[in-house]
């Protein structure tokens, strides 16, 4: 029986490539190159399957093709602002996404990228790389402490939720949040006893640190924009580790060099790989290269869970993680 061709659009994780191979008629990317709208495009006239990920922009002009041989769209990653999923659903391709395995890691990276800005760790790292540490001294680039401060969490889904309960067990920081909708208080006393929701605006006026947690949608576009920086406290620090378009970057930069806000850690830019050079030359910034998820373990789980997805679907059963048009894919 010939098996369902899957092309793979970056390299993964060789446990998951090999899980791959034994399943599927697999098209690896040997040399790992983001792949361009042209193959893309053919991948989807002519494989069975398409593997993509956050650098896969799947836009309406990529789905626009007369012949789809694909039938599903398996995103490595659980946010998918990438793929026009309009367009995907006009072609009737099914997309799935690989939530929960990336929970933990993501959340421990937002709660590093708040103790690496708060306690200037790049600052401190940078001086020491540049030979330029003249030795301990009681002044020496004195930080901001993190532990007892309010936390305020903008989207409580999976990854807010477990950043809450970081902040709360391991920092005996005062919790706000900021939802769509009302959560139940088993949920929030499963996260962060005493966490108290608050309307958005409220949240950024009370909290030290702000940590983003919304999945990028129309409706989220710029939630972070020029109005809402001047509402945070001048001694409070904004976390990002959800996506770039949730905060509007020219307001931001404008922000941090006026100090209307005290620092930012971020992990998600507007134009990724592209970071501003206004961002860079600031100090007060913490800047890594969208790293969330990016431990051996959950990138090895998130591939595994693409596989499960793409066998179930082959097998003609339901994948467990399909995203719906309105599903909002919140982390
Ligand atoms: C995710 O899963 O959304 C991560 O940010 C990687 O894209």
């Amino acid at each position: 029986m010939t098996r369902p061709a899957v092309v793979v659009t970056r390299r993964l994780p060789d446990t998951v490539e090999s899980a791959l191979a034994e399943q599927f008629d697999v098209r690896l990317n040997g040399d790992d190159h983001p792949m361009s709208p042209g193959e893309l495009r053919a991948a989807l006239r002519e494989a069975d399957a398409l593997l993509c990920t956050v650098t896969d922009s799947l836009t309406v002009g990529v789905f626009d093709i007369e012949s789809c041989r694909a039938r599903i769209v398996a995103n490595f990653g659980v946010g998918y602002n990438h793929i026009d999923m309009e367009a995907a659903r006009r072609l009737g391709l099914v997309v799935t996404n690989t939530p929960d395995v990336l929970t933990d890691d993501t959340a421990d990276l937002s709660i590093g990228l708040m103790l690496a800005v708060a306690r200037r760790m790049g600052e401190g790292e940078r001086q020491l790389r540049a030979g330029d540490w003249t030795g301990w001294r009681p002044t020496h680039l004195m930080g901001t402490r993190v532990t007892g401060k309010t936390l305020g969490i903008v989207g409580f889904g999976r990854i807010g939720q477990a950043v809450a309960h970081r902040a709360r067990s391991g920092f005996g920081m005062s919790v706000l949040f900021a939802s769509r909708g009302p959560v139940a208080d088993e949920v929030v006393a499963g996260a962060a006893a005493g966490a108290e929701q608050r309307p958005l605006d409220a949240l950024l006026a009370e909290a030290d640190f702000v940590s983003l947690h919304v999945p990028a949608t129309p409706e989220t576009y710029h939630l972070i924009d020029a109005r809402r920086l001047r509402m945070m406290r001048r001694n409070a620090f904004l976390i990002n580790t959800a996506r770039g378009d949730v905060v509007d970057e020219v307001a931001l930069i404008d922000a941090l060099q006026a100090g209307t806000i005290a620092g930012a850690g971020l992990d998600v830019y507007q134009q990724e790989p592209s970071v501003p050079k206004a961002l860079m030359a600031l100090t007060n910034v913490v800047l890594l290269p969208h790293l969330g998820s990016a431990t051996m373990e959950s990138r090895t789980a998130m591939g595994m869970r693409a596989v499960e997805n793409l066998v179930a679907f082959f097998e003609g059963r339901e994948p467990p993680d399909v995203v719906a048009v309105v599903d909002s894919g919140a982390g």
